[in-house]
């Protein structure tokens, strides 16, 4: 089939190869020249793993192509695919104002006489935007013009999107009409995976759905490692015996420093925003907003009982400014609010991520933060060691080479990743979130 994928971020830029690969011809179009000729050039310009060399591989194949070009994107696409940003507004809405410029521009675009195609969604909308898609879209076509919209919201998680997109649990489809669910049907076919197809409310309201509830679920087990930490229980072992129950799973149960990102922030407020605007109070959102806003500062307030409120003269070594591992991205993050928070005592930093230290560093300035390109170098003569991503690697460091590193007994690992009796038999001092032992 062929295909224009509109929108080159993590949505689009993984949606357009993977689309490719299944057997499909796709043109990826964004309005960012630069993006798209650093796309051409084979430099990605965000970081998730084998992204890159899937692109090279599809694009050498003839298959996929990137261009600025919305016209020449369309003209031949049976299936138009909208992945542009959707980001946060003052008001906590989604500031849909892309998704309104690309469909009147396609509106305005397409040619009377042009084939039938389905204009599809996949950025993350409120209820009822696609059903303003398409009027915006009838408004601004040739009289007659045939096509429908659909609802196809992506379950891909960043840092392993490509894994996700192949490996999707269900695919979700909503369209009020048999003939965009009949095309877009072919074209998941290759996937073993469940086809949820439903109407279009229903479809965007799955995709909130799935990524508040999972935001709610990290907030549970948050706030349960609060509570862990007051009564002497481990979070990690009640999260394990809680997990193995099939009907909770074990998923989503590790207890950090709060959620961060591009997505759960953002869709949490969008749903809160939709019910208010609805009359409605979801009140587990509002307490799943309200939790994980304190959540990296429960974390940092343990910093400041072990060290006082004056933190000058102290040199922090931290691990991670992401807002998880496997990713360059720190909108959100919890290990920058950490950072910012005993930046705000008096506290110096020297700070190691594998691959966020520019995005880091754009974000948080230079201002009492060196950035450093090893763990080793992170914890070497610091004070202390802050674990605030959960990298790999990260849980992988030998606890002795901690102590060998640091001036202090205390190691904060806000990500539970290091065995607190391996680093205690050491004689240095652990704290993680709900893990007092
Ligand atoms: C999330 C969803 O997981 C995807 O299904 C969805 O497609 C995506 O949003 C989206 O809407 O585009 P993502 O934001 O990439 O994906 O990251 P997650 O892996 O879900 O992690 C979100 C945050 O929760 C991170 O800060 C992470 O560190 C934190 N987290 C996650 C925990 O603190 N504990 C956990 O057990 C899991």
């Amino acid at each position: 089939m062929k295909l224009c994928v509109i929108g080159t971020g993590y949505v689009g830029l993984v949606g357009a190869p993977i689309f490719s690969e299944w057997g499909n011809e796709v043109v990826g179009v964004d309005i960012d020249q630069k993006k798209i000729d650093r796309i051409n050039s084979g430099d990605m310009p965000i970081f998730e793993p084998g992204l890159e060399e899937l692109v090279k591989k599809e694009m050498e194949k003839g298959t996929l192509t990137f261009t600025t070009d919305l016209e020449a994107g369309i003209s031949d696409a049976e299936i138009i695919f909208i992945c542009v940003g959707t980001p946060q507004y003052f008001d906590g809405s989604a500031d849909l104002s892309a998704v309104w410029s690309v469909a009147e521009n396609i509106g305005k675009l397409v040619k009377p006489g042009d084939p039938y195609r389905v204009i599809v969604t996949k950025s993350t909308v409120p209820v009822g935007t696609n059903e303003r898609v398409e009027e915006i879209v009838r408004e601004n076509a040739p009289e007659g013009y045939e096509f429908d919209v659909a609802s196809n919201p992506e379950f891909l998680r960043e840092g392993s999107s490509i894994k996700d997109m192949r490996n999707t649990d269900r695919t979700v489809v909503g369209s009020n009409s048999q003939r965009a669910h009949d095309k877009m049907a072919k074209l998941y076919s290759v996937l073993d995976a469940p086809l949820v197809q439903t109407d279009l409310r229903s479809s965007e309201m799955i995709k909130y759905a799935s990524n508040t509830f999972l935001a709610m679920k990290i907030t549970f087990i948050n706030e349960m490692a609060q509570l862990c930490d007051r009564t002497g229980a481990d979070v990690k072992m009640v999260a394990k015996g809680m997990g193995m129950d099939n009907r909770i799973g074990p998923k989503f149960l590790n207890a950090s420093i709060g959620y961060g990102g591009g997505c759960f922030p953002k869709d949490v407020a969008a749903l809160h925003k939709t019910s208010s605007d609805n009359s409605f109070e979801f009140k587990l959102l509002e307490a799943t907003m309200a939790a994980n806003e304190i959540q990296a500062q429960y974390f940092a307030n343990k910093v400041l009982e072990v060290f006082g409120e004056d933190l000058s003269g102290l040199t922090f070594g931290a691990l991670g400014l992401a807002f998880k591992g496997n990713t360059d991205d720190v909108r959100k993050s919890p290990a920058i609010k950490v950072i910012r928070k005993l930046r705000g005592y008096g506290a110096s930093f020297k700070v190691y991520d594998p691959e966020a230290l520019e995005t880091g560093k754009a974000d948080l300035g230079e201002t009492s933060v060196e950035y450093v390109s090893s763990i080793e170098e992170a914890m070497s003569g610091t004070d202390s060691l802050l674990i605030l991503t959960e990298w790999k690697q990260f849980g992988e460091i030998d606890p002795a080479d901690i102590k060998k590193a640091i001036r202090t007994e205390h190691v904060f690992d806000g990500r539970n990743m290091l065995d607190p009796k391996e680093v205690e038999a050491l004689g240095l001092r652990y704290y993680g979130v709900g893990r007092t032992h």
